[in-house]
């Protein structure tokens, strides 16, 4: 049973493609901190809700920890672990609460330019560079293919040029890194964008209040957004 708390803290990408407009989200939904850029904990001024400045990769293990009630990540990291959790049979602990409408991008399977696409089929026996091999296994035993799957935490796209791997499956928003890479995409396995991720069990003390006071504001901005 995790510690009792009476402030909410919620987990942010410190610095990357999110943390700009995770953090005007939240500034509109009158959250304010007591600030310094190079703080990683920001103490909530107006509210009792604080931040944490981490890596958007951290974020599903300090949800999972306990150590974070919500967190402002990609959904593509949060069902990278959603995948890995299933798979080795433990439950889900986290859960996307609502869809934030920015970050948008998708997991893609991207293969050298000179390749003719003609299906799933194509990559048996491949080796495919990832930062994402829960999502990936789970794509590729639907279409039955067998694959290896090289797992690299960032700059995938160079794995083909390297020898490392054939083909990769990764993060495409506007497509330049691809391009400059002599990849081309040629399946979706994934659309994603910022969601707030937060608990599957309900808070079992003044956090609950707190949790729904944040959401009903949150939703209130998202409205007026779309
Ligand atoms: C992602 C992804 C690609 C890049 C694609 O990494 O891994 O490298 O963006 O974007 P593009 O299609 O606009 O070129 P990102 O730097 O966002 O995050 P990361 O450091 O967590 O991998
Ligand atoms: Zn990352
Ligand atoms: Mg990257």
């Amino acid at each position: 049973v995790p510690a009792a708390r009476d402030r909410l803290r919620i987990a942010i990408q410190k610095s990357g493609r999110l943390s700009d407009p995770a953090r005007a989200l939240l500034a509109s939904c009158g959250l304010s901190w007591r600030e310094s850029r190079d703080r990683l904990f920001c103490y909530g001024e107006t509210l009792p809700v604080d931040l944490l400045l981490v890596r958007d990769d951290d974020i599903p293990g300090l949800l999972a920890d306990g150590v974070c009630d919500y967190g402002i990540v990609g959904r593509n990291v949060l069902d990278e672990q959603a995948a890995l959790r299933a798979g080795e049979g433990r439950a889900q602990v986290s859960k996307e609460v609502r869809a934030l409408g920015f970050g948008g991008c998708r997991l893609d399977i991207a293969v050298p330019e000179a390749w003719e696409w003609e299906g799933p089929q194509q990559l048996q026996g491949r080796r495919i560079a990832t930062s994402y091999p829960g999502l990936l296994a789970k794509w590729l035993a639907e279409h039955e293919v067998e694959a290896s799957v090289v797992m690299l935490s960032g700059s995938v796209e160079i794995a083909p040029r390297l020898g490392q791997a054939d083909l990769i499956c990764d993060l495409v928003s506007s497509g330049g890194t691809l391009l400059a890479n002599q990849l081309k995409p040629v399946a979706t396995i994934m659309r994603s964008e910022a969601v707030l991720a937060g608990p599957v069990q309900p808070f079992a003390d003044i956090r609950g209040e707190l949790a729904q006071m944040l959401l009903r504001r949150l939703d209130g901005v998202l409205r007026l957004k779309d």
